[in-house]
């Protein structure tokens, strides 16, 4: 079969689904607030899937649920329910030792894996991520908790003990800053939004989240969890609209501290909408369009591999994908001869098809607009290479590599976010780096090549570009101990294990004069235990 005669029958018909994967609508009731689990009785939002279903040889779309469409009244008393939790800084849960915080999120931990097969076949089904990756996600996502526990008793390892230094005395800890709005991204909906909620967490900050506007179904068999692992009113959730739940949760200065994963668009509202921005600390991880450079003696094989991979993982929905590939013009041929042989060899399907690379988009209207970006660099000379680039069934749209890409061309500089290779061949190292430094972006870049001059000439003008060169690998934000964040558009504030423990906290001490009787008094605290801020102990 070739691959329109595949794409026809990409999707199978309902008894074709294999049963293990079989989902029955779930009608989302509960929300969580102040430690309970509430049931919601107002209106509620659809649950559409990527994944359709062949009735009559048409591709007929899956609805797979429903979720809270909270009013503002709601989304203030969850709100309401975290400063209350935090109290100032007064309350059970920021004022817990360290070793008790982390032994709440060890409890949620073993309680979130029990959940497993549930919420990986929950990320099939919302946003269409194959089996392989949806189980990645969950297993990395448990790995970081793990780690994040690890790297606080590090980091309280360190701070157990006092300075002394020019005649003063302190002791020097992290403390959280307050309220924490999480708010995480659809393309890693558990992930990306665990990786600011738990180090928000563990910190001592109280935490509403709401979920990304595609994979929300999955949190429910994770409510359970969270409510028997935390104290009452430490973390909440609300569902619904961005503009109804979040603007004016902003607007009422409570939030001490933003965290988002999404568009730059959506985060400089949302700063805007907080009354005392100087108030509010911001965690954000936004566009990118990063580009790959191959220049003329790369491995050419190694080249393409990476470069598929790295635009297309999860159909190029990654912030960190390859967005644009600049080719050496002496070796362009080759280069893209290869990169659509791979990309006609990719298998795609339905995400529990064994070894799928390519599937269905999430986002309703992705292929129309992505039909629009080719026509776009059609008119202005650019031609799609491969067998049905582009070309759409349903809700899924094969990938196409697009070539040769001009300025001019809407492809240039919007950020796809979906199955599309943009490739533009250059002849003066200059043209892409140029790109890069006249880019809104600043994530992350690859190079492939072999000569170690040629790359160290790169890696010099681009480090302070953008924030990680890879060098004859595609981008990415792992291992997860690396520093991630990005300049212009792309970031504010640095993310992984550890960095995350800081951008959640704020250095605070204690200091005395070192005399007798301060060192007497602050003795006495510690022997006989009486502050959880001032002591000794060393967490093993
Ligand atoms: O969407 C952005 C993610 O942080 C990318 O992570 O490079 O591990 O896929 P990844």
């Amino acid at each position: 079969m070739n691959i329109a005669q595949r794409m026809a029958s990409i999707f199978p018909t309902a008894d074709a689904i294999p049963e293990k994967f079989r989902l029955t609508p779930i009608h989302q009731t509960d929300y969580l607030i102040s430690g309970e689990l509430k049931t919601w009785d107002g209106p509620f939002g659809e649950v559409w899937s990527p994944i359709c279903c062949m009735e009559q040889e048409v591709p007929v779309p899956i609805k797979i649920g429903s979720h809270p469409r909270m009013n503002q009244e709601t989304c203030q008393a969850a709100l309401d329910a975290a400063v209350k939790a935090y109290d100032h800084g007064q309350g059970l849960w920021p004022t817990l030792p360290v070793s008790e915080r982390i032994r709440h999120v060890e409890e949620f931990t073993w309680r979130m894996k029990e959940k497993r097969t549930e919420v990986v076949n929950l990320l099939m089904w919302e946003i269409g991520k194959s089996l392989a990756d949806s189980e990645k996600e969950f297993d990395r996502t448990v790995d970081y908790i793990v780690d994040t526990i690890d790297a606080l008793k590090e980091l309280d390892r360190v701070a157990s003990r006092f300075t002394i230094q020019s005649g003063i005395l302190g002791q020097i800890r992290r403390a959280p800053l307050g309220v924490v709005l999480c708010m995480g991204p659809y393309n890693y909906p558990l992930n990306e939004t665990f990786t600011t909620l738990i180090p928000a967490l563990i910190m001592g900050n109280t935490v509403v989240f709401k979920p990304a506007k595609l994979g929300i179904l999955l949190w429910g068999p994770l409510l359970e969890a969270f409510q028997k692992a935390f104290p009452p009113g430490v973390v909440n959730t609300v569902y619904g609209e961005g503009r109804t739940v979040v603007g004016p949760l902003m607007a009422g200065g409570q939030i001490d501290c933003l965290a988002f994963i999404g568009s730059s668009k959506v985060a400089d509202t949302l700063k805007h909408q907080h009354p005392n921005p100087h108030r509010l600390r911001c965690v954000l991880g936004l566009d990118a369009k990063n580009a790959a450079i191959i220049l003329p003696d790369a491995d050419m094989e190694a080249a393409v591999s990476e470069c598929v991979l790295g635009a297309l993982s999860f159909n190029g929905q990654r912030c960190t994908a390859l967005k644009i590939l600049f080719v050496h013009a002496s070796v362009a041929d080759e280069f893209l001869k290869r990169l659509v042989d791979a990309v006609n060899k990719l298998p795609f399907g339905m995400p529990w098809e064994n070894g799928v690379k390519i599937t269905p988009l999430p986002v309703r209207d992705k292929p129309k607009q992505i039909a629009e970006w080719l026509e776009d660099a059609r008119l202005r000379g650019a031609n799609v290479l491969n067998e049905c680039g582009g070309t759409a069934q349903g809700t899924y749209c094969h990938p196409a590599v697009v070539y040769p890409i001009t300025p001019d061309m809407q492809l240039y500089s919007e950020e796809q976010f979906g199955p599309v290779i943009p490739v533009i061949p250059f002849t003066d190292i200059s043209e892409p780096v140029r790109y890069v430094v006249q880019s809104n972006y600043g994530q992350q870049v690859s190079i492939f090549g072999r000569q170690s001059d040629q790359i160290a000439r790169l890696v010099d003008p681009l480090v302070n570009q953008v924030c990680r060169v890879n060098i004859n690998s595609q981008c990415q934000r792992g291992p997860d101990s690396f520093p991630f964040t990005g300049r212009k558009d792309s970031a504010e504030g640095t993310l992984s294990v550890s960095d995350a423990l800081r951008v959640f906290s704020i250095r605070t001490l204690v200091a005395a004069k070192n005399t007798q009787a301060n060192r007497e008094l602050l003795t006495t605290v510690i022997r006989e235990r009486q502050s959880s801020f001032l002591n000794t102990d060393f967490i093993f």
